[in-house]
Order: C-alpha cells, then structure tokens, then sequence
C-alpha cells in the first residue's frame, strides 16, 4: 500500500481521479459568517461550505455524510467527516469511520483514496501516522487460510496538506508511518494465523525472512538442544508436552554504534495455550492462537526497524512453544530451576508465559541493555483490569515507565501503569521451591509481573500486558497489531538518551 504527500488547490484536489475523496473537517472550517458568493468557488468548497452552512454537515468528530458522484468532483464518492477539535486522537478517529465508509466496487481491483487534511491547521507527525494507520487499518484483509477471499483493495492514498512546508516537515513522519504500518500489519498477519500455520518452527522461518537478504536484521534460532545447554529448565518445562519441538529467537538490530547498549524487547510466544494439565475450558479456546501476539509485536517491531533502519541498536527475544497435555506434559507441583538457577513449583501448567518469559529474561543479561520490556498476553486478570482499552504497564522504574506510557499516549496505542509492591508477591512463597508461578485469584495480572520481576534485577525492565489489547474478539475477531506502535515511538524516542545513566538507584529499587 503507497501513500504520498501533495499540497493541492480545491480546483485540483476535486480534479483529481481517486475512487473515494475524503475531506476532514474540523470546527474552525465552519465560517464565523456564511460565506459569500459561494457560486464562484471550486465544487468541493461549496459543497462544504454549504453542508456546514446547512448543519447538514455536523464537525464531531466521526460525523459524516457521504455523496455519490458530486457535479464538478472527479471522485466517484465524496465523504465530508467532522474531525472535531482536530486533535490527533479526533484526526484517528475521523479517518477511521470515512475509511469504513468508503464504498468500493466490485469492478474495481486497485483503489485509490484522496485524503485531504488541508482543512486542518498544523497537521503533526502523529496524526499523520494516524491517519495513515486508519487507512491501513480499515484494508486489512487476512487471506492465508482464506484463498479464495480477494487481497486488500486500497492501494493508494495521497494525503493533501495545508501547504507545501507542511509536505516537506512532514516527509520523516510519513516514513515512519510506512515502515510502522509494515510491523503492524505483519503482527497481525502472524497473530491471526491459526495455530497449525503458525508453530514455534514457522514464527522462527518468519524472524529469519526478516533478516534475510539485504536487511539490516539479523537472525538467530535455538532449538531444543541449545536451550537444554542453556539450561533453561523452566521454558522447557512448558515446551515438553507438545509434538512441535520449541524455538528460542534471537533477532538483532545495531543501527547505532556497537558500544551503544541495546534496548531488548522479549515476546512471549506460546503459539497455542490449552493450559496444559490445567487444561482451559472449551469456550473460546481457540482465541489461545492469539497467545503468540507479544511475539508478533516482536516481529512487528523488527519489520518495522528493518524498512526505517534509524540509528538505534535493538535486540529482540522470542521464546516459543505449545503448552499442551501430554504424557510427557509437566504436571502440577512438579519443580524446575530455571536458567537464573531459581527453583520453580509449577502450580498451575496454565501460568505458563511466565515460565517462558523468566529464562529470556536470563538470557537479556548477556546484552547488558539498557532497559528491557517483555510483552506478553500473560493473564485473563488483566483483561478483568483494564479491558481492551489500554495494555497494562509494569516497571519500577519510574522514567521507563513514563517513556512507555508517553509512547503509548503519541501512538494511540495506550497503556496504563500497574502497581508492583512487594506485598503482591506474598503470595508466590512455597514450600517447595524458590517461588511458585502462581499466587491467588486475586491482583492475578500483578502477581505475575511480581513473578516476572524476580528475573529482571541486572537491567531497568518494565512489562506489558497486552492480554486485552492484542486482539478483539466476536464480530471483529482478529489481532490488533499492538503495541507495535507504542513500542517502536518508545524505541525511536529513547535512541540511547542515556535514559537510564546512573540508574543504580531504580536497579536497586526493583531488588
Ligand atoms: N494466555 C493466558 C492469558 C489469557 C487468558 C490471555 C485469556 C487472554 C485471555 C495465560 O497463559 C493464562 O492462562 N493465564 C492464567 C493465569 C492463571 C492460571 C494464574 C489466567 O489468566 O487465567
Ligand atoms: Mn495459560
Ligand atoms: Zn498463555
């Protein structure tokens, strides 16, 4: 999918041969006085000016009205959408409802959109992306299981600016919207591939497409032998009920010089979660393929990093395996040592992102990064929390946090800080074994970071929970391509800002 930028007239915006023109209209556009001798103006003008004069077009945001073939427009449809207050969450929310609207054709197999944000003061770099986003967003379509069904329609979008500065300022953004839209697109594409399509083994050959041939990212993949040298007791322990033998990814970004610390992103990869002994109900089982979606924002990320190239150094981990019941599964009660050399008494075979994401978490140390944020849909509680509205945010360090939160806020991929007392972690003491991977019922989403944070005391680490943000259920079922956005704003922002310089006292604070 193309998208370009352009500075159009009203007389060459409606001259335009598009099959939708999309015009957002904010509060300001409506005049103070209505506007005279509207006859002489361009077609598209009038037909604003006069919807507004009218109140047949209402600026809230999302508000729209749609025309078939206007006299004087080339468009074949015209859609006029309130953008409110023109803010960067009203801009997402304007492009979303107008990209939905769009009526296309059967006829037509490419199609073309002009977006036109010349009404809109100041258009920034996000709601650039924003838009962008909504546009790609709305022409997603998932084939791979469905060959029959007909590939994404939309194949351009020119997005019409105020000026042609704006054009030139905004050139660097529309590149990181590109380069976003193909991590998000292939995070989804592998969170919506059902489990028999997307094993520990396929989600690695993926990891190396990524790096393959001329691409900045390179790839490295362990299998069962390497991880058993490793010692990673606990990621085996989950991957030894399943056929499908369990991979451990090792994907690496420099950008940047080689004495730059890397930030490293862990995905939790369960490609299926039966639950394991602690076998899961039947309803919605099959929404366990989405347990991979911390991976494929991994992925996503890399994808992204592999097409923008900025000068950062990025390491991403990936633990990946089946959690089923077997002859061979674990079984409740049953000790493992991890690769920290931490004892673990599995309770519950169903807690088994944890046991995954702990000897990643062992294994980040060797990069020495400066910070580390593993993503996880790691707990049903956190989707109790906070629904699918915000991620769930956990880091004892207070700037990691407020960089993520703040890169959650400029993406429109949103996140919300949690709690990690250590009062929470009461309830992981056993008898015996170092700690146990479950604690109550209760806080559920907390006690599983306090489980997480055991294993992350040699670098600055947050965790998020994305149990309620990586994919809609019902109707819409199908991944959400988060937090690739919040990640890669977090990742371009904190380039290496010696953000975490003299971060001995936020080390100590997690111990
Ligand atoms: N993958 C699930 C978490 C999950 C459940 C995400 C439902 C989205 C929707 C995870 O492995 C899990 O099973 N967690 C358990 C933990 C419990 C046994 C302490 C849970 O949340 O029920
Ligand atoms: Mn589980
Ligand atoms: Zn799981």
């Amino acid at each position: 999918m193309n998208f370009e930028l352009k500075n159009l007239s009203w007389a060459s915006c409606e001259q335009t041969a598009c099959d939708v023109l999309i015009l957002l209209v904010s509060d300001s556009a409506k005049p103070a006085q209505p506007a005279k001798a509207i006859s002489s103006l361009p077609a598209l003008q009038q037909l604003m000016l006069s919807a507004l004069a009218q109140d047949d077009l209402d600026t809230a945001t999302g508000k729209l009205i749609s025309c078939y073939r206007p006299a004087g427009i080339a468009a074949r449809q015209v859609i006029l959408v309130g953008a409110g207050q023109a803010s960067e969450k009203d801009i997402a929310r304007a492009c979303a409802t107008a990209f939905a609207a769009c009526k296309i054709p059967s006829s037509v197999k490419s199609a073309q959109v002009l977006l036109c944000l010349a009404e809109i003061n100041d258009v920034s770099g996000s709601s650039l992306q924003a838009a962008m986003q909504a546009a790609a967003a709305s022409s997603y379509v998932y084939t791979h299981t469905k060959p029959k069904s007909e590939a994404r329609k939309l194949s351009k979008v020119t997005i019409n600016l105020a000026s042609a500065a704006q054009v030139k300022a905004l050139a660097n953004d529309l590149q990181e919207g590109h380069a976003l839209i193909s991590g998000v697109e292939l995070a989804k594409e592998w969170g919506n591939r059902p489990a028999n399509h997307a094993t520990p083994t396929m989600l690695a050959k993926a990891a190396q497409g990524i790096a393959a041939g001329k691409s900045p990212v390179r790839c490295e993949v362990l299998g069962p032998k390497e991880v058993a040298k490793l010692k990673m007791g606990s990621f085996m322990a989950v991957a030894q009920g399943s056929a499908e033998p369990l991979r451990f990814i090792v994907l690496k970004y420099q950008g940047a010089g080689k004495a730059v610390q890397p930030t490293v992103l862990v995905g939790k990869g369960i490609t299926f979660d039966t639950g394991g002994i602690s076998i899961k109900p039947a309803a919605e089982m099959d929404e366990m393929k989405f347990d991979m979606c911390g991976a494929a924002s991994v992925l996503g990320v890399f994808q992204a990093l592999s097409v923008l190239k900025p000068k950062i150094n990025v390491i991403g981990l990936i633990p990946s395996c089946e959690n089923m019941p077997s002859h061979n599964a674990v079984k409740p009660g049953d000790v493992v040592t991890s690769m920290s050399g931490q004892t673990i008494e599995i309770l519950n075979t169903d807690a088994e992102g944890r046991l995954i994401l702990c000897d990643a978490l062992t294994y980040a140390e060797r990069f020495k990064p400066a910070a580390v944020v593993d993503i996880a849909t790691l707990t049903g509680a956190c989707v109790v929390a906070l629904g699918a509205v915000r991620s769930g945010l956990f880091s004892a360090d207070d700037d990691l946090a407020t960089q993520l939160l703040k890169a959650g806020e400029t993406s429109q991929d949103l996140a919300w800080r949690m709690p990690l007392d250590d009062d929470y972690a009461e309830g992981l003491k056993t008898n015996f074994a170092d700690v146990a991977n479950v604690a109550g019922r209760m806080g559920g989403a907390i006690t599983a970071a306090k489980f997480l944070q055991r294993f992350a005391t040699q670098y600055p680490w947050a965790h998020l929970d994305i149990a309620g943000t990586a994919w809609k259920s019902g109707a819409a079922k199908g991944a959400t391509g988060r937090p690739v956005p919040l990640l890669m704003k977090f990742l371009l922002n904190f380039q290496q800002k010696a953000l975490l310089a003299g971060k001995k006292t936020a080390r100590a604070a997690i111990k």
